[in-house]
């Protein structure tokens, strides 16, 4: 069957499981397992979306809503809504338009992108395609070799990205078995087109042609602390938040580190198999936050009223993964930019039918939590 017979006509794409469909019948099944599957029994993946399914909207009547407005704004930056695109490695293994079709959809709503550290494209290339209005931020990992990561922040600050985001949760891959039972490799004509093939990995040590998971080990840095958040402010100029906190002990971390935000997630259950729910950590992070930074969340969003509850337990605003490649895998950036609609109106929707007019307004009496 050919890949145009495979996807559902654009018409029929009206649920983010629409697209997950769509995405497993075109993909190579290594390629599937690598974007769907996460770490050791896939408990904390399953646990993701699962927190979102057992909280309960509290709808109100006559509540004369008008036209919700959903933009709010974020550093200085203006988001038409408060859902961004979570860094996910290698678009093009996805779709060959790859970063800069993601950073055109986002750009066309006025969402931010979080570009990978293995972005497939070249920073500057998805920079363009975005459009000067639309922040960009630029997630690092921390490798041993320091100047590939001091490199890229720089590089960052020089080509307009807005802020950088260290994720903290990696200091090497997570055992993922789908992908160690398929021996998986990035096709070769795929590249992580932002880092130099040699600076990469020490003498000896494996490289970028390796499992991703091996590339992990010898490349990144196990012994990083939290100084790395005031290194890359001070470099870069830019604002750095930390992804992949999920207890209040890391939240005053990262305060006391000096970072802009925080983000909420167990890397989509793909590191520390076990971790609770990225929406189920929520409240403690936003509680000792205190109000002192945005705190943002991703793992499991799949609708507009999953980011609405999101926002009803303090979150700042959500990071969609997984669909986000499924929506390119589907249909390149045009499906990108209809998934983006389309949870931009399931999020109008529940406002209405919740009675918020705005952003700010949605809070914990939206919600009701499991007994
Ligand atoms: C990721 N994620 C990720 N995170 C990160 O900080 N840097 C990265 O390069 C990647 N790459 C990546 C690739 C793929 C295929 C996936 C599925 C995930 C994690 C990502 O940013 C996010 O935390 C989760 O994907 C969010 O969960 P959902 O929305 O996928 O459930």
């Amino acid at each position: 069957m050919s890949e145009a017979a495979a996807v559902p006509p654009r018409a029929r794409l009206l649920d983010c499981a629409d697209f997950t469909d769509a995405a497993r019948r075109v993909l190579p099944r290594d390629v599937w397992d690598f974007i769907a599957g996460g770490a050791g029994r896939e408990r904390t993946l399953a646990a993701n979306e699962a927190a979102f399914g057992s909280v309960r909207l509290r709808p109100r009547g006559l509540s004369a809503v008008g036209e919700p407005d959903t933009a709010i704004r974020v550093l200085g930056d203006r988001w038409g809504a408060p859902l961004g695109i979570a860094p996910l490695a290698y678009h093009e293994l996805a779709h060959a338009d790859g970063e800069s079709g993601t950073a055109e959809a986002a750009g066309a709503l006025g969402l931010p992108l979080v570009v990978s550290t293995f972005a497939s494209q070249p920073l500057e290339r998805i920079r363009a395609a975005a459009g000067t209005s639309t922040p960009l931020w630029l997630q690092l990992y921390c490798f041993r070799d320091q100047r590939v990561t001091d490199g890229l922040a720089r590089r960052a600050a020089d080509a307009g990205y807005q802020a950088l985001v260290v994720t903290v949760d990696t200091p090497y891959m997570g055992r993922r078995l789908r992908d160690l039972r398929n021996d998986f490799r990035v096709p070769a004509h795929i590249r992580p087109a932002n880092l130099e093939p040699d600076r990469q990995a020490p003498p000896g040590g494996a490289t970028d042609t390796d499992s991703p998971s091996a590339h992990s080990r010898s490349a990144f840095c196990p012994d990083q602390d939290w100084t790395v958040v005031g290194r890359l402010r001070r470099l870069s100029g830019l604002p750095v938040l930390a992804k992949g906190v999920m207890t209040a002990q890391d939240t005053r971390a990262a305060l006391s580190a000096g970072a802009a935000g925080i983000v909420v997630s167990n890397h989509g259950g793909r590191q520390l198999d076990g971790a609770p729910a990225a929406l189920d950590a929520l409240g403690e992070v936003v509680t000792a936050a205190e109000g002192r930074v945005p705190v943002f969340l991703d793992g499991g969003v799949r609708g507009g009223a999953d980011a609405f509850v999101a926002l009803a337990l303090g979150a700042t605003a959500v990071f969609v993964g997984r669909p986000v490649l499924y929506a390119l895998a589907a249909d390149g950036a045009p499906g990108v930019r209809r998934l983006l609609s389309l949870l931009c109106g399931e999020l109008t929707d529940t406002m209405v039918f919740t009675g918020h007019r705005t952003v700010p307004s949605i809070d914990a009496t939206a919600v009701e939590m499991p007994r």
